[in-house]
């Protein structure tokens, strides 16, 4: 069966995406900042391997990259991302939130995705998947919320680039906006559920192709404007 590997799979989208894969018969490598206190992530069943990962840390990076060399990762799911919810216009920005921001949702699955790439491309799907959001995206800015918005505008780019460099090695990286979903971080009322969204995004994975490579999609396979 193939491997996924997730990014922030203690809760919300990713703990769904942990649980969906495992359901299906995949191997697991979810990863998350303290495996200790993932009791939810512990509990999934099936062939599911829990490893610490803080994608801001370059050094813990590198070690799940060193203790994971030579096994094959069909789909890299880069989906941790904060939302300090804070810097709502201009002159409101905490420069230190929105620095922390950028290392969270841009930096760091930029630096997973390349620490991980022998490993995706020993497989035989080659997927990296990037949890993005339409808050990135500049035809449909409403404004506010400058530091998430640009983090995943910047993403957006990133990947795009990455996915420029990687094309020619048979690499396919998709860009989601994974709906306004009930977690922590799109709260209570979100319209979408983690289980809805998670099983989108995987149906959306399961039909890419290299013409794909570098695309921006709502969990449901519509493309979004940039
Ligand atoms: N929910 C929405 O409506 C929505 C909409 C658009 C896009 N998204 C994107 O979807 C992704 C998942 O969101 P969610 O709603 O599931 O959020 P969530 O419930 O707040 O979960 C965020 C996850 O990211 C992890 N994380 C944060 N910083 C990390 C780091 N430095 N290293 C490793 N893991 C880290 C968290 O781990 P800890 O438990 O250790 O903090 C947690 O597992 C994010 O990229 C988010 O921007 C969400």
């Amino acid at each position: 069966m193939p491997t996924v590997l997730i990014t922030g799979a203690n809760r919300g989208i990713g703990l769904e995406l942990a649980r969906q894969y495992s359901a299906k018969g995949w191997r697991v490598l979810a990863t998350c900042r303290d495996p200790g206190a993932a009791s939810e992530l512990t509990a999934v069943e099936g062939d599911v391997d829990v490893y610490a990962l803080n994608v801001d840390d370059a050094a813990s990076v590198e070690a799940l990259a060193t203790t994971l060399k030579g096994q094959a990762v069909d789909v890299l799911f880069n989906n941790a991302g904060i939302n300090v919810k804070k810097g709502p216009s201009i002159g409101d920005i905490d420069y230190g939130d929105w620095a922390a921001t950028m290392d969270t949702n841009v930096f760091g699955p930029i630096r997973v995705a390349w620490a991980f790439r022998e490993n995706v491309l020993a497989s035989s799907r080659k997927i990296m998947a990037f949890t993005s959001s339409k808050m990135g995206s500049i035809a449909e800015n409403t404004g506010g919320s400058i530091t998430y918005r640009t983090s995943k505008t910047a993403l957006n780019m990133a990947v795009s680039c990455l996915g420029i460099e990687l094309k020619d090695r048979g690499i396919i990286t998709v860009m989601f906006h994974p709906g306004h979903v009930r977690t922590d971080m799109g709260g209570p009322t979100a319209p979408v559920t983690a289980p809805q969204s998670a099983e989108g995004m995987r149906k959306v994975i399961a039909t890419l192709g290299p013409d794909d490579n570098g695309s921006f999609k709502n969990f449901d396979g519509t493309p979004l404007p940039w």
